[in-house]
């Protein structure tokens, strides 16, 4: 349903306020399990688009300005004492609590059922501070689930320092301003209504 006008650039000073609002979205364990890779760059991002991005989702992002990839921390790499050292130093700094503050936090995170749905949970909130920053500054957004995850990691390691070790692809967005002009634009947003959606207990 969104149409982006491919002549319109988001400024460098937009665009780090957009990515500054991921930055400092609240996290769980103050573990900070995300980063984001941004593509501005012409021709990476129409390879992008066409390697990495399925069917129907290529039409609707070919115009969009840039690319974001939100990548999560790989459960291996979030339980080592090397990834967890790196986050926990900042706050504790006598050696040896730091190390039993480790082995808690890896006894705790082991348990946990799934770790690719901690980490992904954690990554779609970052989603959110992105988009609802890029919104207020009338910057549009569209969100995707629906890419080639192994593709778009094969990329990121290509033209980045993205070890695929350590970290995988979870969402990819699209950002930049919609196309005024187009018909579909002018169409509301289809949602269920307030009342079904929230309840409000007074
Ligand atoms: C986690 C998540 C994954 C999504 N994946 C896709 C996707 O792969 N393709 C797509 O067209 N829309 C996807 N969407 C929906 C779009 O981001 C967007 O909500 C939709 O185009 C409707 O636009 P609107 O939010 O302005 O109504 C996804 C949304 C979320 C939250």
């Amino acid at each position: 349903m969104k149409k982006y006008d491919s002549s319109k650039t988001i400024n460098n000073n937009d665009l780090s306020t957009i990515i500054e609002a991921g930055r400092l979205a609240p996290c769980s364990l103050g573990l900070e399990v995300t980063n984001v890779v941004t593509i501005t760059n012409k021709e990476l991002k129409t390879k992008f688009v066409e390697e990495v991005i399925s069917g129907s989702n290529q039409e609707k992002v070919q115009d969009a300005n840039c690319i974001m990839i939100v990548a999560g921390v790989n459960p291996e790499h979030l339980v080592s004492t090397e990834f967890l050292t790196k986050r926990l130093e900042r706050n504790i700094i006598q050696p040896d609590v730091l190390k039993i503050t480790i082995d808690k936090y890896q006894t705790f995170l082991t348990q946990k059922e799934n770790l690719f749905a901690f980490v992904s949970e954690q990554a779609h909130i970052v989603t959110s501070f992105i988009t609802l920053q890029a919104a207020d500054l009338k910057i549009g957004s569209t969100i995707m689930g629906g890419f080639n995850v192994k593709k778009c990691n094969d990329l990121l390691s290509q033209h980045c320092f993205f070890d695929q070790t350590k970290l995988h692809s979870v969402l990819v967005l699209a950002l930049g301003y919609y196309d005024e002009t187009d018909e579909k634009r002018r169409l509301p947003r289809v949602r269920i209504g307030f009342n079904e959606f929230a309840k409000i207990i007074k």
